[in-house]
């Protein structure tokens, strides 16, 4: 076994821990980055001047009028920025625009004001005279235009157009789905001050703190030293926190570094669903065919991402969409087009699967259409479809352990009693007309790693004190995920004292460097690898005082929680006591410790090689009931069996897995974004603006029973002490409440009825799909 994945006698990983901060969470008492603003005297308050149109050119701004109304301090504009006006990496994204005002609700200026109300009343004193130009609000109206921005990479493999020339069937069709608002519940919040030396601090609820600080240093002109970003903790990232953050911090580290006040900028639930980016929409064309036993032969598809008005992670996003069509299935040709519709909206962003869930949409759905034209039962669709050992994916990795995959899916089918319930499926179908039920079974494979091989690197902070405390920062941020307890677990082990002696610190970037997002899923991968490090390195000397301690060689010393002993010795010590005597040897008890996982090759132009250190996989079953006369719907159950590995900590597993799960749920049923596509001057402004008008699932959606199993036995080789990430997979479970929805709807039609259905599948979408079923002649066999 490797070294990283082995796990020591009597582990504190693997055991069952509430999140850290639990208590904190529940009353009150943990403290975000808006809480910290009565910790600070002067604190301004910002607030924006918003664009009141998807496209137009920006002619003048009076920013006057608002310097007269009382209680504002400053407005600040595109001239008050020293340095680079450019809030992305991909230098497309003006942190306020100079000429061209690219989505409604846009920020134009930002107001500092005494207090939020004066800062407000200041923005609505600033006028903008501008142009209004032609927009593009709609993937669809963005292909016809041609209106595209970044990569329009390719998949290529095998001979495509031969497999079709060869299909016993093939099928093609058109599907364009939504995508999702973040709705975590912290919105976007920085809070940004000066010290005596210029030092610029900002707090601010990022997931990647290195990137808030480049951006910050290059808005301001000034070098990344003088800039601190600490995240203490974020209320939900899901993604939309990797890269949304930069701008806000920086107009806050901005504002201060101009009037020498402290700078909150905190946005309402309102101006955050309007202003960020949300996980991409995606249109899509696609091809299939088949052999006579309902083998994927071949696959050709176009995906377009609605990339909104700059590319931000749109590049990657597609990427990995396209790296996740395959799923869990092994398709031998393949050819998959890839590009970015550039349209005037929000800049779509990273949201938990990072565009594997799209892609994986697009196959899944496509066999959810053809199964009942195949004569084949979906669930035997898929399964037969698996990939095999040897065989590799569209990107040239070959997908190892396979049989995991088919572990989770038999094991899920077993749980969930699936042969037994589906004849009774069938009966109570038989005996109503006006409720009919669907159950589903549908399988993930996702890859772990940033496509960006760079990317994938951690680092952390270990200290000792000289009681024997320990303190340890890494480089990854807490976002409710559990990510600082699986650290605490790893670091707990690996240097073996009981949990309660270690403690961690916040996120800080003058603690841990360069680090990458807490993203991907990789944030216990990369972190934990790191801590481990930086464990081993203090061990490595601590080893040789034990010895002298115990009068025993070396090698032979085990510590394990906080008691060190050796073989050949009757005697032992505590781990205070080691700690102690190596104080006094002047043996160094901290150090940095740095993780990077081996093995990983991407060749972008290419769309080629090793991206993913390993896949996570599951499956899930669901089953759902609707009703005809309004195509509402209940989850009466769902059975998942998830592979995380050897789980780091089960219960923070288990967690990720029901959140993740009815988080994409909520994005396949329920969240519906609506943008203004009419030719009224609110064209393009984003209609579902709060929880009013935009539905994320509460209490009253959650399944009626829900069983979460981890797959047993499922160490990963590699990975450190045999884990799996878990972030983001799970979300990709809720395919199978979409797939049961089809199933009930086909069954208010004849046998073999095709269903297509609407993505989110609301109640009004499922209503009309089942309309159509009702209406359509069964398909002659
Ligand atoms: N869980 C909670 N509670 N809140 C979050 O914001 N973000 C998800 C996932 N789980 C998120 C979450 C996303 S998008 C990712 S990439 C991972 O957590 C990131 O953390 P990890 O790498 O530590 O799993
Ligand atoms: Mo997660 S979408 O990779 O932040």
């Amino acid at each position: 076994m490797s070294q990283l994945s082995q796990r020591p006698a009597d582990p504190v990983v693997g055991e069952s821990h509430h999140h850290e901060s639990a208590f904190g969470h529940v009353t009150g008492a943990a403290l975000y980055t808006d809480d910290l603003v009565g910790r600070l005297t002067g604190v301004l308050h910002a607030f924006p001047v918003r664009s009141e149109h998807a496209h137009a050119r920006l002619d003048s701004l009076d920013t006057a009028p608002a310097l007269a109304v009382p209680g504002v301090v400053r407005v600040i504009t595109a001239a008050d920025i020293p340095g680079v006006n450019d809030q992305g990496v991909k230098h497309d994204e003006p942190m306020l625009p100079v000429d061209e005002i690219m989505y409604f609700g846009q920020p134009l200026a930002w107001v500092l004001g005494e207090d939020l109300e004066a800062a407000k009343a200041g923005a609505q004193a600033v006028t903008a005279e501008v142009t209004p130009l032609p927009s593009l609000v709609t993937v669809p109206e963005a292909i016809a235009a041609g209106s595209f921005h970044g990569i329009q990479p390719t998949i290529d493999k095998g001979d495509v157009d031969g497999a079709f020339a060869d299909a016993a069937h093939v099928f093609e069709g058109e599907f364009e789905f939504a995508g999702q608002e973040h709705f975590y519940l912290e919105t976007q919040a920085s809070l940004a001050h000066v010290d005596e030396n210029g030092q610029v601090f900002i707090q601010c609820s990022t997931q990647h703190p290195t990137e808030t600080q480049d951006i910050v240093s290059h808005v301001l002109g000034i070098p990344a030293n003088e800039v601190t970003v600490q995240c203490l903790r974020m209320g939900g990232g899901f993604g939309g926190k990797e890269m949304q953050p930069h701008g806000y911090a920086a107009l806050a580290a901005l504002g201060a570094t101009l009037t020498g006040r402290p700078v909150r900028l905190r946005l309402s639930r309102t101006l955050d669903i309007t202003m960020t980016g949300k996980r991409h929409g995606f249109h899509s064309t696609w091809r299939i065919g088949f052999d006579d036993d309902g083998r994927i032969l071949a696959l050709e598809a176009t995906l377009t991402a609605d990339g909104g008005w700059s590319l931000d992670l749109s590049e990657p996003v597609l990427t990995r969409a396209m790296c996740h069509i395959d799923n869990a299935y092994w398709v031998p040709n393949i050819r998959v087009h890839g590009r970015i519709a550039k349209c005037h909206k929000t800049s779509q962003t990273a949201f938990r699967g990072f565009g594997g869930p799209q892609g994986m949409l697009v196959m899944e759905d496509i066999l959810g259409r053809v199964a009942p034209q195949l004569g084949i039962d979906a669930a035997e669709l898929r399964r037969r479809n698996f990939y095999q050992a040897g065989q590799d994916t569209p990107y040239y990795q070959p997908v190892r352990h396979p049989d995991r995959m088919e572990a989770c899916w038999d094991q899920v089918l077993a749980a969930g009693d699936v042969e037994t319930r589906r004849a009774e499926i069938a009966e109570f179908n038989a005996a109503h007309d006006d409720v009919k039920r669907g159950l589903a079974i549908t399988p993930v494979k996702f890859g772990i790693s940033f496509n960006l091989t760079a990317f994938n690197q951690g680092g952390a902070l270990v200290l000792v004190y000289k009681d024997g405390s320990v303190l340890v920062t890494h480089g990854g941020t807490e976002m409710g995920q559990g990510l600082h307890m699986k650290m605490l677990q790893v670091a707990a082990t690996s240097l073996g004292v009981p949990l309660s002696t270690v403690r961690l610190a916040p996120t800080r970037t003058d603690k841990v460097p360069n680090t990458s997002a807490t993203a991907a899923s990789s944030g216990s991968d990369l972190n934990g690898g790191a801590v481990k490090d930086a464990c081993e390195q203090i061990l490595g000397r601590l080893r040789h005082v034990a010895a002298g301690l115990l009068g025993a060689p070396a090698h032979e010393v085990e510590i394990s929680r906080g008691i060190v002993s050796a073989l050949s010795s009757a005697k032992t010590v505590t781990w205070e006591e080691l700690i102690n005597t190596a104080y006094f040897q002047r043996i160094q008890l901290s150090a940095s410790g740095f993780y990077r996982t081996e093995g990983l090759h991407w060749n972008l132009s290419e769309m080629r090689g090793e991206p993913f250190k390993y896949f996570a996989y599951g499956a899930a079953v669901s089953e759902v009931e609707v009703s005809r006369f309004d195509g509402s719907y209940t989850l009466r159950r769902v059975d998942i069996v998830h592979d995380v590995g050897d789980s780091l900590s089960p219960l923070i597993d288990l967690g990720q897995i029901e959140g993740g799960f009815v988080q994409g749920a909520g994005w396949l049923t329920l969240e519906d974004l609506r943008w203004d596509d009419s030719d009224r001057p609110s064209r393009g402004r984003l209609a579902t603006q709060a929880a009013s008008t935009y539905k994320i699932p509460s209490f009253s959606e959650m399944p009626e029973v829900f069983n979460v199993a981890l797959l047993e036995k499922a160490h990963e080789e590699g990975a450190v002490y045999g884990s799996k990430a878990v972030g983001e997979p799970p979300l990709m479970l809720a395919f199978s409440v979409r797939e049961a929805l089809r199933e009930a709807v086909g069954a208010f039609g004849a046998p073999g009825a095709v269903v297509e259905l609407a993505s989110p599948a609301t109640p009004e979408a499922v209503f009309w799909a089942l309309e159509a079923v009702r209406s359509r002649e069964p398909v002659p066999s």
